[in-house]
């Protein structure tokens, strides 16, 4: 038996996407999704924060910043991303391809040509893989001052927090082994500090090929608790629409509490793939008029979240939940483990002996 995956929630998103009303009581039936439970519980804290520690461990993430140190600078910190994502790639038997697009640009914050690169892991989707789902966070961090290239810039919420956490999503997601029916591109953008220039060099890649998204979910700043409420969505630069669907799924999977609030502006990368058209969403960790005022400065580190990851799990979750509620798919069934089969062998061996040896006595 294979675990069917993702019924309802989709259904009425894909419904609702498509201009038809939404259900009569606005939200979903009460569908029962064992397998999507069972990993929207799995996102783990002390990975999540491990990642935002390893992230803040480069110094500075500025786009400018070194781009050959191991240790230090933008360049170390996307490979160390890229080879997180392939090593979490590694045991699902080539189902993950990890690229890493580049641009070279110059304007008001890149006096001189520079290189931009993304870090992109790519699920191809087992039977509608021209349907594409895209979860996404920046790995760029910035001080005050944004030519500043080369003082500590931990951008430990803005934004390894949206990296940790969309990285947790793929891990748990593979370590589940979830194979997603359309599919899934993690994205972890180059140079969103100095003008939403990685995700716009993507959107509008995208749109030239024609590729299909059907929905964006944008994780910039996800583990600073700094309201009454866990997870605020933002209404600008979004989609109404998917907005909803996420609401219904933090009800129903993450049991945490939403409330919908505002940037006023561009604030991030969603607002790209809004402007190309695409459903986009940006679950945000506070209220904006109550936002983590240690970002852009060297204070952005993890004792203002407390230490700990307690907040981004929540995000985790919901990505999760988002990633197989849009992309479908479902679990392969486990095989019969070895040991078992050959139990069952040795016994059926035991009893046709017993047979043999009852049936030459009773002659
Ligand atoms: N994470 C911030 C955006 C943000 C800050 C959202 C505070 C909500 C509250 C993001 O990294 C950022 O700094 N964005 C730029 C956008 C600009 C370059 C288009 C910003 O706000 O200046
Ligand atoms: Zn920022």
């Amino acid at each position: 038996m294979r675990i069917a995956c993702c019924g309802m929630l989709a259904l009425i998103f894909a419904s609702t996407m498509s201009g038809a009303a939404p259900g009569a009581n606005g939200t979903v039936g009460p569908s029962e999704q064992p397998m999507l439970r069972e990993i929207a519980a799995a996102p783990d804290a002390a990975q999540l924060q491990a990642t935002v520690q390893a992230l803040v461990g480069f110094g500075t993430r500025h786009s400018l910043s070194d781009t050959r140190s191991p240790k230090r600078g933008i360049g170390a910190a996307r490979r160390w991303v890229q080879a997180r994502f392939e090593a979490i790639g590694r045991d699902c038997g080539g189902c993950l391809t990890v690229v890493t697009p580049s641009q070279t640009f110059t304007g008001e914050r890149a006096p001189k040509p520079a290189e931009f690169v993304d870090v992109v892991a790519i699920q191809r989707g087992t039977t509608d893989p021209e349907r594409v789902i895209i979860l996404t966070g920046h790995i760029d961090s910035r001080v005050t001052d944004i030519m500043n290239a080369t003082s500590d810039a931990p951008g430990a919420d803005d934004d390894a927090s949206g990296i940790a956490t969309l990285t947790e999503v793929l891990r748990v997601l593979l370590a589940k082994d979830f194979r997603p029916a359309r599919t899934l591109v993690f994205m972890a953008y180059a140079a969103e500090e100095i003008g939403l220039r990685g995700s716009q060099a993507i959107a509008k890649d995208y749109t030239k090929r024609g590729i299909n998204v059907i929905g964006a979910l944008q994780l910039d700043m996800t583990n600073y608790q700094g309201s009454d409420k866990d997870i605020w969505l933002m209404k600008d630069f979004t989609d109404a629409k998917q907005n909803a669907f996420v609401t219904a799924l933090i009800d129903r999977y993450v049991g945490a509490t939403w409330g919908l609030d505002a940037c006023g502006y561009a604030c991030s990368d969603h607002a790209s793939w809004y402007r190309a058209g695409v459903p986009a969403s940006m679950p945000f960790e506070s209220r904006m008029k109550q936002y983590n005022r240690s970002i852009h400065t060297n204070a952005d580190t993890l004792e203002r979240s407390n230490n700990n990851a307690d907040h981004a799990i929540k995000f985790a979750r919901l990505g999760a939940a988002y990633a197989i509620e849009l992309a479908k798919g479902d679990v392969p069934r486990a095989p019969v483990p070895a040991d078992d089969s050959s139990k069952w062998k040795l016994s059926a061996l035991a009893l046709l002996a017993l047979a043999g040896l009852i049936s030459r006595r009773m002659v």
